[in-house]
Protein backbone atom coordinates (compact mmCIF):
# COMPACT_ATOMS: atom_id res chain seq x y z
CA UNK A 1 0.00 0.00 0.00
CA UNK A 2 1.41 3.16 -1.15
CA UNK A 3 0.53 6.88 0.87
CA UNK A 4 -0.32 9.23 -2.15
CA UNK A 5 0.52 13.05 -1.67
CA UNK A 6 0.66 14.70 -4.72
CA UNK A 7 -2.20 14.99 -7.57
CA UNK A 8 0.12 14.52 -10.61
CA UNK A 9 1.35 11.59 -8.88
CA UNK A 10 -2.27 10.25 -8.36
CA UNK A 11 -2.89 10.93 -11.71
CA UNK A 12 -0.06 8.95 -12.59
CA UNK A 13 -1.12 5.88 -10.64
CA UNK A 14 -4.87 6.02 -12.19
CA UNK A 15 -3.75 6.60 -15.95
CA UNK A 16 -1.46 3.65 -15.46
CA UNK A 17 -3.98 1.55 -13.77
CA UNK A 18 -6.45 2.61 -16.74
CA UNK A 19 -3.90 1.80 -19.46
CA UNK A 20 -3.55 -1.73 -17.91
CA UNK A 21 -7.26 -2.21 -17.79
CA UNK A 22 -7.58 -2.15 -14.49
CA UNK A 23 -10.67 -1.16 -12.73
CA UNK A 24 -10.34 1.81 -9.91
CA UNK A 25 -12.81 1.74 -6.99
CA UNK A 26 -12.82 4.90 -4.77
CA UNK A 27 -13.61 5.83 -1.30
CA UNK A 28 -13.69 9.27 -0.68
CA UNK A 29 -13.20 9.85 2.84
CA UNK A 30 -12.11 12.10 5.50
CA UNK A 31 -10.18 10.35 8.05
CA UNK A 32 -10.90 8.75 11.34
CA UNK A 33 -11.93 5.45 9.91
CA UNK A 34 -14.31 3.30 11.70
CA UNK A 35 -16.21 0.09 10.98
CA UNK A 36 -18.55 2.37 8.69
CA UNK A 37 -15.72 3.49 6.18
CA UNK A 38 -14.38 -0.20 6.19
CA UNK A 39 -17.84 -1.53 4.59
CA UNK A 40 -17.29 0.37 1.74
CA UNK A 41 -13.48 -0.44 1.38
CA UNK A 42 -14.17 -3.84 1.97
CA UNK A 43 -17.10 -3.75 -1.41
CA UNK A 44 -14.74 -1.73 -3.27
CA UNK A 45 -11.52 -4.50 -2.52
CA UNK A 46 -14.57 -7.24 -3.95
CA UNK A 47 -15.40 -4.79 -6.94
CA UNK A 48 -12.54 -3.34 -8.40
CA UNK A 49 -8.25 -4.34 -9.39
CA UNK A 50 -7.15 -0.98 -8.01
CA UNK A 51 -8.79 0.43 -4.41
CA UNK A 52 -8.32 3.97 -3.56
CA UNK A 53 -9.09 5.64 -0.36
CA UNK A 54 -9.14 9.39 -0.27
CA UNK A 55 -8.53 11.09 3.10
CA UNK A 56 -9.07 14.40 3.00
CA UNK A 57 -10.41 16.93 5.75
CA UNK A 58 -12.50 18.92 3.24
CA UNK A 59 -12.24 22.65 4.43
CA UNK A 60 -14.70 23.83 1.91
CA UNK A 61 -17.34 21.95 3.06
CA UNK A 62 -17.20 23.18 7.05
CA UNK A 63 -18.50 26.60 7.69
CA UNK A 64 -16.66 28.91 9.60
CA UNK A 65 -17.82 28.52 13.15
CA UNK A 66 -17.81 24.19 12.38
CA UNK A 67 -15.31 22.35 13.32
CA UNK A 68 -12.91 22.17 11.20
CA UNK A 69 -9.95 22.70 13.18
CA UNK A 70 -10.78 19.95 15.88
CA UNK A 71 -11.95 17.42 12.90
CA UNK A 72 -9.72 14.08 14.19
CA UNK A 73 -6.68 13.75 11.96
CA UNK A 74 -5.37 10.22 12.47
CA UNK A 75 -3.40 8.99 9.23
CA UNK A 76 -0.91 6.56 10.86
CA UNK A 77 -4.28 4.82 12.43
CA UNK A 78 -5.84 4.96 9.22
CA UNK A 79 -2.86 3.93 6.97
CA UNK A 80 -2.81 0.62 9.46
CA UNK A 81 -6.33 0.11 9.27
CA UNK A 82 -6.31 0.40 5.42
CA UNK A 83 -3.58 -1.98 4.41
CA UNK A 84 -5.73 -4.70 6.67
CA UNK A 85 -8.07 -4.63 4.21
CA UNK A 86 -5.94 -4.49 1.33
CA UNK A 87 -6.08 -0.67 0.26
CA UNK A 88 -3.99 -0.23 -2.65
CA UNK A 89 -3.43 3.81 -2.42
CA UNK A 90 -4.44 6.06 0.12
CA UNK A 91 -4.63 9.16 -1.08
CA UNK A 92 -4.24 11.93 0.96
CA UNK A 93 -3.49 15.37 -0.65
CA UNK A 94 -2.41 18.91 0.87
CA UNK A 95 -4.96 21.66 0.91
CA UNK A 96 -3.12 23.86 -1.25
CA UNK A 97 -2.90 21.06 -3.83
CA UNK A 98 -6.40 20.73 -3.72
CA UNK A 99 -7.54 24.46 -3.25
CA UNK A 100 -4.17 26.35 -4.51
CA UNK A 101 -4.62 30.37 -4.13
CA UNK A 102 -6.06 31.00 -7.58
CA UNK A 103 -9.12 28.21 -6.77
CA UNK A 104 -12.51 29.34 -7.84
CA UNK A 105 -14.66 26.70 -9.05
CA UNK A 106 -17.26 25.13 -7.15
CA UNK A 107 -19.86 22.74 -8.13
CA UNK A 108 -23.52 23.36 -6.76
CA UNK A 109 -26.62 20.50 -7.14
CA UNK A 110 -29.30 22.88 -6.80
CA UNK A 111 -32.32 22.21 -4.75
CA UNK A 112 -31.26 18.98 -2.85
CA UNK A 113 -28.53 20.99 -1.46
CA UNK A 114 -30.90 23.33 0.38
CA UNK A 115 -33.22 20.63 2.04
CA UNK A 116 -32.83 18.97 5.45
CA UNK A 117 -28.92 19.34 6.70
CA UNK A 118 -28.39 22.00 3.92
CA UNK A 119 -31.17 24.67 5.88
CA UNK A 120 -28.76 24.05 9.22
CA UNK A 121 -25.42 24.33 7.22
CA UNK A 122 -25.64 26.27 4.13
CA UNK A 123 -22.55 25.63 1.33
CA UNK A 124 -22.19 22.95 2.97
CA UNK A 125 -23.18 20.83 0.02
CA UNK A 126 -21.26 23.06 -2.29
CA UNK A 127 -18.26 21.98 -0.71
CA UNK A 128 -18.78 18.33 -0.71
CA UNK A 129 -19.97 18.11 -4.41
CA UNK A 130 -17.08 20.03 -5.11
CA UNK A 131 -14.17 17.39 -3.86
CA UNK A 132 -15.76 15.00 -4.49
CA UNK A 133 -16.23 16.24 -8.76
CA UNK A 134 -12.36 16.65 -8.19
CA UNK A 135 -11.68 13.54 -6.14
CA UNK A 136 -13.46 11.99 -9.49
CA UNK A 137 -11.03 13.51 -11.92
CA UNK A 138 -7.83 13.22 -10.42
CA UNK A 139 -8.57 9.71 -9.31
CA UNK A 140 -10.70 8.23 -12.07
CA UNK A 141 -12.75 5.83 -10.36
CA UNK A 142 -15.19 3.28 -12.33
CA UNK A 143 -17.44 2.92 -9.08
CA UNK A 144 -17.18 5.35 -5.86
CA UNK A 145 -18.68 4.14 -2.92
CA UNK A 146 -20.82 6.55 -0.29
CA UNK A 147 -22.74 5.68 3.00
CA UNK A 148 -26.75 5.90 3.53
CA UNK A 149 -25.78 6.85 6.82
CA UNK A 150 -24.65 10.91 5.16
CA UNK A 151 -28.06 10.18 2.56
CA UNK A 152 -28.18 13.26 1.29
CA UNK A 153 -24.49 13.53 0.35
CA UNK A 154 -25.39 10.46 -1.22
CA UNK A 155 -28.27 11.40 -3.41
CA UNK A 156 -26.62 15.08 -4.23
CA UNK A 157 -23.53 12.64 -5.60
CA UNK A 158 -25.86 10.56 -7.31
CA UNK A 159 -27.80 13.80 -9.15
CA UNK A 160 -24.50 15.28 -9.98
CA UNK A 161 -23.28 12.22 -11.28
CA UNK A 162 -26.04 12.14 -13.64
CA UNK A 163 -26.29 15.86 -14.07
CA UNK A 164 -22.54 16.19 -15.22
CA UNK A 165 -22.70 12.77 -17.55
CA UNK A 166 -19.84 11.42 -15.20
CA UNK A 167 -18.74 8.08 -16.00
CA UNK A 168 -18.97 6.74 -12.53
CA UNK A 169 -21.18 4.25 -10.68
CA UNK A 170 -21.98 5.51 -7.42
CA UNK A 171 -22.61 2.76 -4.81
CA UNK A 172 -24.63 3.43 -1.70
CA UNK A 173 -23.80 1.14 1.37
CA UNK A 174 -25.76 0.51 4.67
CA UNK A 175 -25.58 2.41 7.47
CA UNK A 176 -23.20 0.65 10.04
CA UNK A 177 -24.20 0.91 13.89
CA UNK A 178 -22.78 -0.13 17.16
CA UNK A 179 -24.62 -3.13 19.10
CA UNK A 180 -26.84 0.05 20.66
CA UNK A 181 -28.43 0.92 17.22
CA UNK A 182 -25.99 4.42 17.47
CA UNK A 183 -24.99 5.43 13.93
CA UNK A 184 -21.01 4.84 13.34
CA UNK A 185 -19.51 8.55 12.82
CA UNK A 186 -16.41 10.14 13.35
CA UNK A 187 -18.05 12.73 15.09
CA UNK A 188 -19.16 10.23 17.85
CA UNK A 189 -15.04 10.95 19.48
CA UNK A 190 -16.99 14.51 20.46
CA UNK A 191 -19.38 12.48 22.75
CA UNK A 192 -18.80 12.00 26.23
CA UNK A 193 -20.42 8.47 27.92
CA UNK A 194 -23.52 10.30 29.27
CA UNK A 195 -23.81 11.66 25.29
CA UNK A 196 -23.48 8.99 24.05
CA UNK A 197 -26.02 7.16 26.03
CA UNK A 198 -28.25 10.28 24.87
CA UNK A 199 -27.49 9.95 21.36
CA UNK A 200 -29.11 6.58 21.50
CA UNK A 201 -32.18 8.40 20.92
CA UNK A 202 -31.89 9.28 17.46
CA UNK A 203 -31.81 5.49 16.15
CA UNK A 204 -34.49 4.70 19.13
CA UNK A 205 -36.77 7.84 17.58
CA UNK A 206 -36.46 6.10 14.06
CA UNK A 207 -36.92 2.66 15.16
CA UNK A 208 -40.16 3.85 16.88
CA UNK A 209 -40.79 5.51 13.43
CA UNK A 210 -40.41 2.23 11.36
CA UNK A 211 -42.56 0.22 13.98
CA UNK A 212 -45.30 3.03 13.62
CA UNK A 213 -45.46 2.42 9.77
CA UNK A 214 -44.92 -0.67 9.82
CA UNK A 215 -48.16 -0.96 11.71
CA UNK A 216 -49.93 1.07 9.05
CA UNK A 217 -49.08 4.87 10.03
CA UNK A 218 -48.10 6.64 6.92
CA UNK A 219 -49.22 10.30 7.71
CA UNK A 220 -45.66 12.13 7.41
CA UNK A 221 -46.84 14.56 10.09
CA UNK A 222 -48.14 12.35 12.51
CA UNK A 223 -44.82 9.26 12.58
CA UNK A 224 -42.47 13.55 12.89
CA UNK A 225 -45.29 14.30 15.53
CA UNK A 226 -44.86 10.88 17.49
CA UNK A 227 -40.68 11.21 17.01
CA UNK A 228 -40.83 14.78 18.46
CA UNK A 229 -42.33 13.70 21.60
CA UNK A 230 -40.03 10.37 22.41
CA UNK A 231 -37.00 12.55 21.72
CA UNK A 232 -38.32 15.47 23.98
CA UNK A 233 -39.64 13.03 26.56
CA UNK A 234 -36.30 10.81 26.93
CA UNK A 235 -32.87 12.75 26.20
CA UNK A 236 -31.78 16.50 26.82
CA UNK A 237 -31.19 16.67 22.96
CA UNK A 238 -32.09 19.90 20.62
CA UNK A 239 -33.63 18.90 17.52
CA UNK A 240 -32.74 21.06 14.11
CA UNK A 241 -35.01 19.01 12.11
CA UNK A 242 -37.09 15.94 11.55
CA UNK A 243 -38.19 15.45 8.16
CA UNK A 244 -39.80 12.53 6.18
CA UNK A 245 -38.37 12.85 2.09
CA UNK A 246 -38.71 11.32 -0.90
CA UNK A 247 -35.27 9.15 -1.33
CA UNK A 248 -33.98 10.87 -4.31
CA UNK A 249 -35.55 14.56 -4.43
CA UNK A 250 -35.19 14.73 -0.78
CA UNK A 251 -38.66 16.72 -1.13
CA UNK A 252 -41.13 16.47 1.81
CA UNK A 253 -43.58 13.54 1.28
CA UNK A 254 -47.37 13.74 2.69
CA UNK A 255 -47.76 9.93 3.10
CA UNK A 256 -44.82 7.29 3.17
CA UNK A 257 -45.14 5.65 -0.36
CA UNK A 258 -42.65 4.77 -3.20
CA UNK A 259 -38.74 5.00 -1.66
CA UNK A 260 -38.60 7.36 1.65
CA UNK A 261 -36.14 8.85 3.99
CA UNK A 262 -37.12 9.62 7.45
CA UNK A 263 -33.86 11.73 8.50
CA UNK A 264 -33.15 13.50 11.50
CA UNK A 265 -30.29 15.95 13.13
CA UNK A 266 -30.17 16.36 16.87
CA UNK A 267 -27.78 18.46 18.75
CA UNK A 268 -26.27 16.37 21.75
CA UNK A 269 -24.62 18.95 23.84
CA UNK A 270 -22.20 20.85 21.19
CA UNK A 271 -22.32 18.03 19.43
CA UNK A 272 -24.56 17.35 15.55
CA UNK A 273 -25.80 14.37 14.85
CA UNK A 274 -27.31 13.04 11.91
CA UNK A 275 -29.59 9.70 10.92
CA UNK A 276 -31.80 7.79 8.64
CA UNK A 277 -33.60 4.97 7.77
CA UNK A 278 -34.64 4.26 4.37
CA UNK A 279 -38.07 2.90 3.75
CA UNK A 280 -39.74 1.59 0.49
CA UNK A 281 -43.04 2.54 1.15
CA UNK A 282 -45.21 0.41 -1.45
CA UNK A 283 -42.91 -2.58 -0.49
CA UNK A 284 -44.05 -1.96 3.06
CA UNK A 285 -47.87 -1.59 2.27
CA UNK A 286 -47.80 -4.56 -0.03
CA UNK A 287 -46.75 -6.49 3.29
CA UNK A 288 -49.12 -4.76 5.22
CA UNK A 289 -51.64 -5.89 2.99
CA UNK A 290 -50.37 -9.47 3.23
CA UNK A 291 -50.08 -9.39 6.65
CA UNK A 292 -54.38 -8.75 6.85
CA UNK A 293 -55.23 -11.05 4.39
CA UNK A 294 -53.07 -13.82 5.80
CA UNK A 295 -54.68 -13.02 9.98
CA UNK A 296 -58.15 -12.80 7.99
CA UNK A 297 -57.69 -16.06 6.38
CA UNK A 298 -56.83 -17.46 10.19
CA UNK A 299 -59.55 -19.23 11.72
CA UNK A 300 -59.90 -17.85 15.03
P1 LIG B 1 -16.71 10.89 6.04
O1 LIG B 1 -17.60 11.48 7.07
O2 LIG B 1 -15.32 10.50 6.42
O3 LIG B 1 -17.43 9.65 5.41
C1 LIG B 1 -16.88 8.95 4.34
C2 LIG B 1 -17.90 7.97 3.83
O4 LIG B 1 -18.21 7.01 4.84
C3 LIG B 1 -19.25 8.67 3.46
O5 LIG B 1 -19.74 8.16 2.23
C4 LIG B 1 -20.14 8.30 4.62
O6 LIG B 1 -21.51 8.26 4.28
C5 LIG B 1 -19.61 6.91 4.96
N1 LIG B 1 -20.00 6.55 6.34
C6 LIG B 1 -19.81 7.29 7.47
N2 LIG B 1 -20.35 6.68 8.54
C7 LIG B 1 -20.89 5.51 8.08
C8 LIG B 1 -21.60 4.44 8.70
N3 LIG B 1 -21.86 4.43 10.01
N4 LIG B 1 -22.02 3.42 7.92
C9 LIG B 1 -21.75 3.42 6.58
N5 LIG B 1 -21.09 4.41 5.93
C10 LIG B 1 -20.66 5.45 6.68
O7 LIG B 1 -18.71 11.97 4.12
C11 LIG B 1 -17.59 12.44 4.09
O8 LIG B 1 -16.53 11.93 4.82
C12 LIG B 1 -17.21 13.63 3.23
O9 LIG B 1 -18.32 14.47 3.09
C13 LIG B 1 -16.66 13.23 1.83
C14 LIG B 1 -17.68 12.46 1.00
C15 LIG B 1 -15.37 12.41 1.98
C16 LIG B 1 -16.30 14.51 1.05
O10 LIG B 1 -15.38 15.28 1.73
Amino acid sequence: MRIIRTIKEMERISYRALGEGKSIGLVPTMGALHEGHLSLIRQARRDSDLVVVSIFVNPAQFAPKEDLKIYPRTLAKDAKACKKEGVDIIFHPGVALIYPKNYKTFVTVEELSDRLCGEFRPGHFKGVATIVAKLFNIVQPAIAYFGLKDAQQSAIIKRMVEDLNMPVEVKVMPTVREASGLALSSRNAYLSEKEKKDALILSRALSFAEYLVKNGLKDARRIIKAMRQLIKKKAPARIDYISIVDADTLKPVKKISGNCLIALAVRIGKVRLIDNIYLNGDTLAARIKNLRVRRKSVPS
